[in-house]
């Protein structure tokens, strides 16, 4: 069984953003509770390269931002594809010529989908036929009245920063309403920037941009690996504090209540824009559940998580329109598939999701991970309540999100 009471590190999401949002004030910005996954860290190296002045230990920082220069070396953004897309929105609203790449599963993801926002607001972006690198130059930006056909909170995010380099208005519209983060943080250090009827308008008066002060909530990301390993292993009882509970992020945990998990929020409230939850969750039993294109982008990174809790509800499970799997950090239609079969599992793939047919009493195996840090933290847990061994190929990729990941899961089971 799982026991006890847990906090996480700052959610990732934030994280970037707070460091990059901070970086554009002249005032001095306090950050606590960032994240220390290595994704955080690319954003927080390439910024320094781009001098800004990023101080602290721990996960507390104070940041004087405000001058941006050019790097001398090319940024690397490593796994991390919110450090690549949002960064180069940024950097362009602040004239850097820059270079940015990535290792080799960042390098195979598509960037077209930043290059054509980007391009039509001015911006001189090169790419390597929509994979990294990406080169910018010092560009005039012009504002932009974009609609996206897809929901990225990425592009959205790109979009938004490169417009604060003009005096433009720039608006963009997206089809289902993706993780505001941005628009929220942005709001909070004094930008124009609403949110009507599916549209966000961001109308750049240059007026004085405050620094943050912010305490980072619990990443619902990572702590629904714990949530799932407490719903799963029998006699488990957990309370997760201080988890962000932003609607756009909140999928998999309204996904589980409608699975019939046995979950009860204790505290909800309020902070800097951001709703945060202490959550109460515990063992029983679950029942399959129907989640179709709507419902993705709320728990797209939760995927692989909820297919392990899925393997264990009764019932089909059946997860539709979320083609964007296959170009994630791996394609993880492809590794949930691969390791549920091997582990004994039904499941049928689709092009955009796949059906699982549970409960079923899982068996170890040797899981390909693709070097994933979710598809690693997803068949841990499934690891623990299968019969004989489970051995990842690679357990290191987790510092991805969450190095301390096989430590407190070990601290919390009895
Ligand atoms: C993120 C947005 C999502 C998500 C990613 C983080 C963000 O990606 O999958 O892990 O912080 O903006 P997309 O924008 O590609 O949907």
């Amino acid at each position: 069984m799982i026991k006890g009471t847990i906090e996480f590190p700052g959610d990732k999401s934030i994280s970037h953003r707070a460091l990059m949002i901070a970086s554009i004030s002249s005032e001095t910005s306090q950050i606590k509770n960032l994240s220390n996954g290595q994704d955080v860290l690319s954003t927080k190296k390439c910024l320094e390269q781009c001098g800004i002045s990023i101080n602290g230990s721990k996960n507390s920082y104070q940041i004087r931002g405000g001058k941006f220069a050019d790097p001398e070396k090319d940024l690397d953004c490593q796994n991390s594809g919110t450090t690549v897309r949002l960064l180069t929105g940024l950097l362009a609203g602040k004239n850097i010529n820059a270079r940015l790449i990535g290792d080799e599963s960042l390098s195979k993801r598509p960037m077209e989908r930043i290059v054509k926002p980007l391009s039509k607001m001015g911006l001189q972006i090169k790419s390597n036929d929509g994979k990294l690198p990406i080169s910018i130059k010092d560009s005039r930006i012009n504002g932009i009245d974009y609609k996206n056909t897809m929901s990225s909170a990425q592009v959205k995010s790109a979009v938004l920063l490169c417009g604060l380099g003009t005096t433009d208005t720039t608006s963009y519209y997206e089809p289902i309403k993706s993780r505001n983060h941005t628009e929220i943080m942005l709001k909070n250090i004094g930008v124009d920037i609403e949110h009507n009827n599916g549209k966000i308008i961001l109308r750049n008066s240059n007026s004085l941009i405050k620094g943050l002060d912010i305490t980072i909530p619990g990443d619902p990301s990572t702590a629904s690996f714990f949530a799932a390993a407490a719903l799963i292993l029998p006699k488990s009882e957990l309370i997760l504090k201080n988890i962000l509970a932003n609607p756009t992020r909140f999928g998999f945990f309204d996904a589980l209540v409608k699975m019939d998990a046995n979950i009860e929020y204790l505290s909800s409230w309020n902070d800097s824009g951001e709703e945060v939850k202490n959550i109460k969750i515990k063992y029983g039993p679950l029942n399959a559940i129907k989640i179709d294109h709507m419902h993705i982008p709320g728990m797209i990174d939760e995927i692989p998580i909820l297919s392990i809790v899925a393997s264990q509800a009764n019932g089909k499970t059946e997860i539709r329109g979320a083609k964007e799997l296959r170009v994630k950090e791996s394609d993880r239609i492809q590794a949930i598939v691969h390791n549920l079969r091997n582990m004994g599992v039904l499941i049928e793939e689709h092009n955009d999701g796949f059906s699982i047919f549970g409960p079923v009493k899982l068996k170890g195996s040797k899981i390909k991970t693709f070097n994933d840090h979710r598809i690693a933290m997803a068949f841990s847990i499934a690891g623990l309540i299968a019969d004989g061994e489970t051995v990842l190929d690679n357990k290191k990729c987790v510092d991805v999100s969450f190095p301390n990941f096989f430590n407190m899961l070990q601290s919390n089971i009895k």
